[in-house]
């Protein structure tokens, strides 16, 4: 057997054999905040706790990360809670095939991260954490009866984790498979209306996006969207509505683009208007970031800001609602600087998601003014004015927008939550003490 740290390398399916020949189904990594130590559950999986703290990409003295395999069909399950001094872990659960135990680890601790900051920037009561199932190879998660079965013990898992964090749809999850979930924890959001919960949150993510443009036109040259031309990456649930909200406020032309003829055809007979074009292009076809234009709007996948397509940006600014624009934070926020290209940082633009559906178990009102606000102008914590916030910041200090939103999102972050303080920290020594890998 390789020394336990090579676990990281090894296949999700390989490693629950490990745990599983242990007799081992649920474990955890949990902070030690006198030491600041990263303490295993279990000795023997102490190693993977010591390389995982010496990371220094994507561990940030999380206060903690639960982990369990599931009885019915051995999917390895997770929960990554990085603080929760705002409030109760809060972020979607993704459903996502990986190769390694360290990219699994690694998508949890980095997602974690960026959802604190996120829900931190959008003033919500809320920590950040994200959920993270490993799709096994074996195709036989999409059998109905087997993928129901996962979310539901996925709910009993998030029970058994008593509150500190609260799941909500992520990539590869439905609003049926969060239907699932609800029927084993009430620690959830983003389930089906039918159920009380908020539904499709796509449409005020495009009106998000709109109003991180608007303010960026604002700073940058004190204008309005009124005759722009706007490109679209994208023309999926969020591109579709915020083409139509940008023809609505006057823009000259949105020109788009999707990999998909059928989007791109919906689109056209959605959109008749002349001032409206879309393509079909490839999927590493570049030239859609060659097009002229007043802002470029990236609405499709993540990692779509690096070297080889920043260089090719023909726009003032960058304003769109894909998650993690940025392939290298750090480096293309520079880049993005150096050309004196513009850019909102994503998790500004795109929070109506979480938005939509933080607070749902509060119920809700029609145009509901704990939703609405973040699309005006004058709320502190509004996209509007955050945005000017963090662009007027990077102006003066010399740096970039996204280096400037992730300082300020972490101040926000250690605020204490009004009510309850640092309550998610007590329930996770609680269940440290508890020895909560034992139950279930
Ligand atoms: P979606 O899957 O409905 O739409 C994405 C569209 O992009 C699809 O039509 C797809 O065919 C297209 N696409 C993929 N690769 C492309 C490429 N290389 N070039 C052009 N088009 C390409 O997803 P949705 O819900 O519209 O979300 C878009 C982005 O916004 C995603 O990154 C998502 O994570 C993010 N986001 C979405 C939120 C929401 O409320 N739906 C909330 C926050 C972020």
């Amino acid at each position: 057997m390789p020394p336990l740290s090579e676990w990281l390398a090894r296949s999700p399916e390989d490693f629950v054999s490990f745990l599983q020949e242990r007799g081992l189904r649920r474990f955890h990594f949990v902070t030690d905040p006198d030491t600041g130590r990263l303490i295993a559950s279990h000795e023997i999986l102490q190693p993977i706790a010591d390389a995982l703290q010496r990371d220094p990409r994507d561990f940030d003295a999380h206060e903690g990360m639960f982990f369990q395999v599931t009885r019915s069909h051995a999917t390895l399950q997770g929960a990554f809670i990085h603080r929760t001094r705002r409030g109760q872990a809060a972020g979607g659960v993704r459903y996502w095939s990986y190769d390694t135990v360290e990219d699994f680890v690694r998508d949890g601790m980095r997602l974690a991260i960026g959802m604190g900051q996120k829900n931190a920037l959008a003033g919500l009561w809320w920590g950040g954490g994200k959920g993270v199932m490993a799709r096994r190879r074996r195709d036989t998660e999409e059998d109905p009866e087997v993928r129901a079965s996962i979310y539901r013990e996925y709910g009993e898992f998030i029970s058994a984790l008593r509150g500190c964090y609260v799941t909500a749809e992520d990539v590869g999850t439905s609003v049926e498979d969060m239907a699932e979930v609800f029927t084993t924890t009430r620690f959830t959001t983003c389930i089906p209306p039918a159920l009380g919960g908020s539904g499709n949150p796509s449409v005020p993510t495009a009106r998000g996006v709109v109003a991180g443009m608007e303010a960026a036109l604002e700073f940058r040259e004190n204008g309005t969207l009124e005759g722009r031309t706007i490109a679209v990456q994208g023309l999926g649930h969020v591109g579709a509505p915020l083409v139509g909200f940008l023809l609505e406020r006057g823009v000259e032309r949105v020109v788009a683009c999707d990999i998909d003829a059928e989007n791109v055809e919906r689109a056209r007979q959605q959109f008749r208007d002349r001032r409206f074009e879309a393509v079909v292009v490839d999927r590493d076809d570049l030239t859609f970031f060659d097009v002229e234009c007043d802002v470029f709007a990236p609405c499709a996948t993540g990692a779509v800001l690096r070297p080889e397509t920043i260089g090719r940006i023909r726009a003032a600014i960058v304003c769109g609602a894909a998650n993690n624009q940025l392939e290298d934070p750090a480096r293309d926020d520079e880049l993005l600087r150096a050309r004196d290209i513009l850019y909102v940082p994503d998790f500004l633009t795109n929070r109506m998601g979480i938005v939509h559906c933080a607070d749902e178990s509060a119920g809700s009102v029609p145009h509901d003014p704990l939703i609405e606000r973040h699309l005006d102008r004058d709320w502190e914590h509004s996209i509007h004015r955050t945005c000017l916030r963090v662009l007027e910041e990077a102006r003066r200090s010399g740096r970039g927008p996204a280096a400037v939103a992730i300082e300020q999102a972490d101040r926000l972050s250690r605020e204490p939550h009004p009510i309850f303080g640092h309550r998610g920290r007590q329930i996770i020594d609680a269940l440290v003490r508890d020895r909560w890998y034992r139950e279930g």
